[in-house]
């Protein structure tokens, strides 16, 4: 139980427009954040699941967490990367030495996904993250909505979570580049700004982010699946 989960969720959810931030949506016997912290739960190497939500968020109380872990709630911030830091600082005073970070809004996390993603990231001191091979065509596109060019996709990854890191190396890299740069959209960005390579390890395609209407009906066809 050396692997603190570490779960961004102080999000609102603008792109789902939903009434409610979409983690507390209910897909099936549960919300989207519940499903999230059980899947991360699921891994024997997880010692405890700490969760940034809002400063005023109003739902996180009224979950029924039955974990055998514990489930810790500290505030988020106001990006990702902040909440992130909120939740890797929480971990570290606990006693952590590497931390598993996933986002609330992928509930469709498989047990065999985070098995080796954690695997790969004790193991290298860069640490590692779930990802895919990007299947489609990319085209580069002007602003005014027109195609300009094919970019080849060779060598093209894209990055899901859980992202598994050493917490001392990522406190490092966030203190040379800051966590207010743009381009810091996961955890392993801002390793890789220190000129380190994380390990891609490939995910599943059902480990989808929902982010916009419908994206719950999905995961909601595909979570009967990923559990068993
Ligand atoms: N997140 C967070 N703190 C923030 C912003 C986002 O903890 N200040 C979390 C979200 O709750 C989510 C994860 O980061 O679990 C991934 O972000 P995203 O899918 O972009 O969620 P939202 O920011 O909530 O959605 P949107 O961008 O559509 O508003
Ligand atoms: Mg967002």
């Amino acid at each position: 139980q050396s692997v603190a989960a570490v779960i961004p969720a102080a999000g609102i959810g603008q792109r789902m427009q939903a009434a409610i931030p979409k983690q507390y949506l209910h897909i099936g016997d549960a919300t989207v954040l519940e499903h999230s912290i059980r899947a991360m739960a699921r891994d024997p190497r997880i010692g405890a699941v700490f969760v940034a939500t809002a400063s005023d968020d109003r739902w996180f109380a009224q979950l029924e967490i039955d974990l055998t872990i514990p489930v810790v709630r500290v505030e988020g911030g106001a990006t990702r990367a902040q909440s992130v830091a909120a939740g890797v600082t929480a971990a570290q005073r606990a006693g952590y030495r590497y931390v598993a970070v996933h986002d609330a809004a992928r509930p469709c996390l498989a047990r065999s996904e985070l098995a080796a993603v954690i695997e790969h990231g004790l193991e290298h001191s860069a640490g590692a993250l779930l990802a895919l091979p990007v299947a489609d065509t990319i085209k580069r596109g002007s602003a005014s909505g027109y195609a300009l060019e094919t970019v080849p996709r060779d060598g093209l990854w894209q990055a899901l979570t859980p992202q598994v890191f050493s917490i001392s190396v990522l406190l490092d890299a966030w203190r040379m580049i800051g966590l207010d740069d743009p381009l810091l959209t996961d955890e392993a960005s801002a390793i890789e700004a220190l000129g380190l390579q994380p390990r891609l390890v490939m995910g599943r395609r059902t480990n989808i982010k929902i982010t916009q209407p419908g994206d719950e009906v999905i995961a909601a066809a595909l979570l009967p699946e990923i559990l068993q």
